[in-house]
C-alpha cells in the first residue's frame, strides 16, 4: 500500500499524519510506503514546523528528518491512496492532477474516523500554539488508527 498525506504547506498537518501512520505501520510490521506533500511550494525543502516536531516527539513520533515538497500530478499515479487534510487541499489536488485525476484514490483523512462527514483538520499554523498542534495530533492519530483498521 502506498499512501500520500497532503496539506497546504507540508510543514504542519501532513508531515504529522505521515509520521503517525509510519509509526503505527512500524509497530505492526507493515511495509507500506508513506509520504506527504503540500499543494503549495513555499516551504519546499524545509523540515516540519518546530511545534509539529515537538508535539509529535512528545508522543514518540520523530518527524525531524522530513522535508517539505510540493504535490505533483504524477503523485496521482504513484500512490494507491491520497488523503487531503481539508476540503481546499482536495480541490487543489484535483486542479494539479489535471487529466491524471482519479477520484477513487482521493478522500479527506477525517472520513476515516468520521465516515462521510467531510470534516477538515483545522490548520494549527495560524493559532501557532502547542494546544493547537496537540489537537491536530489527536485528530490525526484517531484517523490513522482507523485507516489501518479499514485497510486490513
Ligand atoms: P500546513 O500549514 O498546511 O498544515 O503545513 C500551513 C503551513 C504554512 C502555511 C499555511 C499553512 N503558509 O501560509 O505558509
Amino acid at each position: 500500500m502506498k499512501i500520500l498525506m497532503v496539506c497546504l504547506g507540508n510543514i504542519c498537518r501532513s508531515p504529522m499524519a505521515e509520521g503517525i501512520l509510519q509509526y503505527k505501520c512500524d509497530n505492526q510490521n507493515l511495509d507500506w510506503e508513506i509520504d506527504s506533500a503540500g499543494t503549495g511550494g513555499w516551504h519546499s525543502g524545509e523540515p516540519p514546523h518546530k511545534k509539529a516536531q515537538k508535539i509529535a516527539k512528545l508522543h514518540g513520533v520523530d518527524i525531524s528528518h522530513l522535508q517539505a515538497r510540493q504535490f505533483v500530478k504524477e503523485d496521482m499515479q504513484r500512490f494507491d491512496k491520497i488523503y487531503a487534510m481539508d476540503s481546499e487541499n482536495y480541490i487543489d489536488i484535483k486542479r494539479i492532477a489535471g487529466n491524471l485525476w482519479d477520484e477513487s484514490k482521493v478522500d479527506l483523512i477525517l472520513n476515516q474516523s468520521s465516515p462521510e462527514q467531510d470534516l477538515s483538520v483545522p490548520d494549527p499554523w495560524y493559532e501557532n500554539t502547542d494546544a493547537a498542534f496537540e489537537q491536530t495530533f489527536q485528530l490525526l492519530d484517531k484517523a490513522c488508527e482507523q485507516l489501518l483498521k479499514n485497510e486490513q
